[in-house]
């Protein structure tokens, strides 16, 4: 038996298949590399020590997954592939539906036709809009989402609640990442933006490392305390632990699947607790060792004031918890970027 992680050659999946190893579990990986190094499944295999089955491809291509599904003995999937950059979907909105929808249904469809139905979708936060409930429960309403990144996955978990609710042995785990920042501690894998990166900490480190001259903290005239916005930031190695603990929500341990809830499973991953982004670049200067400059810049459309979630639906139900704490998140983040200032190119 084994897992097909799709997108697993990048930030979170290449994170998820070191858990993934060290729980037991074997795996196959599908990516079509548009935002990720083949190096990184090489320094995946160094930390693992084996070989991963690797196929290079988009998860829309039919014949290539019937070929994956003759070659392996898949009984779940891991779905990570997708496109996320919010800017790059405002200015591309096709190109996301496309690849992120589109490919997405294909990619189910096949998956349902060969019998593999058992999935753990990679959500986001972004699903809630600007929250109704502080912190963010389950229960909290989605909301109005600003962009159509945002827009592409809550109609793929649409989508995956459509497809359960008509065929009941569909069970899919909707993960609701909150943050995801961090690396792997031994600073072989991480977080390898292409360009200017989009989010906070990457932003930051590339500042400690020299690469850019500042930080623009986009507005500090908030309702919080400091002003800035607030973010649930969590660990990846812990994110990445999550779907270790939902596979085996749904039954799907390394060497046997066992009888288990079935349906659609909805959980938020992250710490609980929120962090401004004063406090953020604060934390990352006692952890490095290294001064971030910065200015105030205005706002950024589509931010919200505040974000952070109730963990305590994953906590009681798939036995899970953040327990790496910001300090060790800033630690991580910098010794993956001091140790590979160019990423995976250093
Ligand atoms: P990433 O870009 O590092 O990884 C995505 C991987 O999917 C890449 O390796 C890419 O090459 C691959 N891919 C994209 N489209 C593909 C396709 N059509 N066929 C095959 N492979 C394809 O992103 P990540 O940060 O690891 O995020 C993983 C998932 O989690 C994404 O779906 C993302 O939207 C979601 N997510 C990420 C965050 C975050 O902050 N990083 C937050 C919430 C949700
Ligand atoms: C963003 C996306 C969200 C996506 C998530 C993960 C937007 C509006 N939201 O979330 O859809 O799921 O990334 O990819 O883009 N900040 C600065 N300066 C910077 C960068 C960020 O001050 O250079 C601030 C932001 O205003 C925010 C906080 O830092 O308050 C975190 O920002 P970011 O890391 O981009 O994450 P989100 O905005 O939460």
């Amino acid at each position: 038996m084994a897992i097909l992680v799709t997108g697993g050659a990048g930030y979170i999946g290449t994170h998820t298949l070191v858990e993934l190893s060290d729980a037991g579990y074997e795996y196959v990986v599908l990516d079509n590399f548009c935002n990720s190094d083949k190096k990184a499944i090489e320094r995946v295999e160094g930390l693992t020590g084996k070989k991963i089955k690797i196929y290079e491809g988009d998860i829309a291509d039919g014949e290539l997954l019937d070929k994956i599904l003759n070659e392996n003995d898949i009984n779940a999937c891991i779905h990570f592939a997708g496109l996320k950059a919010v800017g790059e979907s405002v200015r591309e909105p096709l190109m996301y539906y496309k690849n992120n929808v589109i490919g997405s249904i294909k990619m189910l469809d096949k998956l349902m036709e060969r019998g593999v139905k058992k999935i753990i979708f990679s959500s986001s936060a972004t699903v809630y809009g600007d929250p109704e409930i502080i912190p963010i429960t389950e229960e909290c309403p989605k909301g109005e989402i600003t962009n159509p990144y945002g827009r592409t996955k809550s109609i793929f978990e649409d989508i995956l609640m459509d497809t359960a609710g008509a065929d009941s042995e569909l069970t899919a785990v909707l993960l609701r990442y909150f943050n995801p920042v961090g690396a792997h501690e031994s600073g072989k894998i991480g977080e390898d933006p292409s360009g200017i990166p989009n989010n906070l900490m990457p932003f930051i480190t590339q500042v400690a490392v020299g690469k850019r001259e500042k930080l623009s903290v986009f507005g500090d005239d908030y309702d919080t305390p400091d002003g800035t916005g607030i973010r649930d930031y969590i660990h990846v190695v812990d994110l990445a632990d999550g779907h270790v603990k939902a596979l085996k929500k749904i039954g799907v341990l390394p060497d046997k699947e066992v009888p288990a809830d079935k349906g659609i499973l909805i959980y938020n991953l992250g710490t609980g607790r929120g962090t401004s982004v004063l406090e953020l670049v604060k934390a990352f200067e006692a952890a490095s060792g290294v001064k971030i400059p910065y200015d105030i810049a205005p706002r950024r459309a589509g931010d919200v004031a505040k974000m952070y979630c109730d963990a305590s639906k994953a906590g009681k139900d798939l036995d899970w918890k953040a327990v790496r704490d910001i300090d060790k998140m800033c630690a991580d983040s910098w010794n993956w970027q001091k140790n590979n200032p160019e990423g995976y190119n250093s």
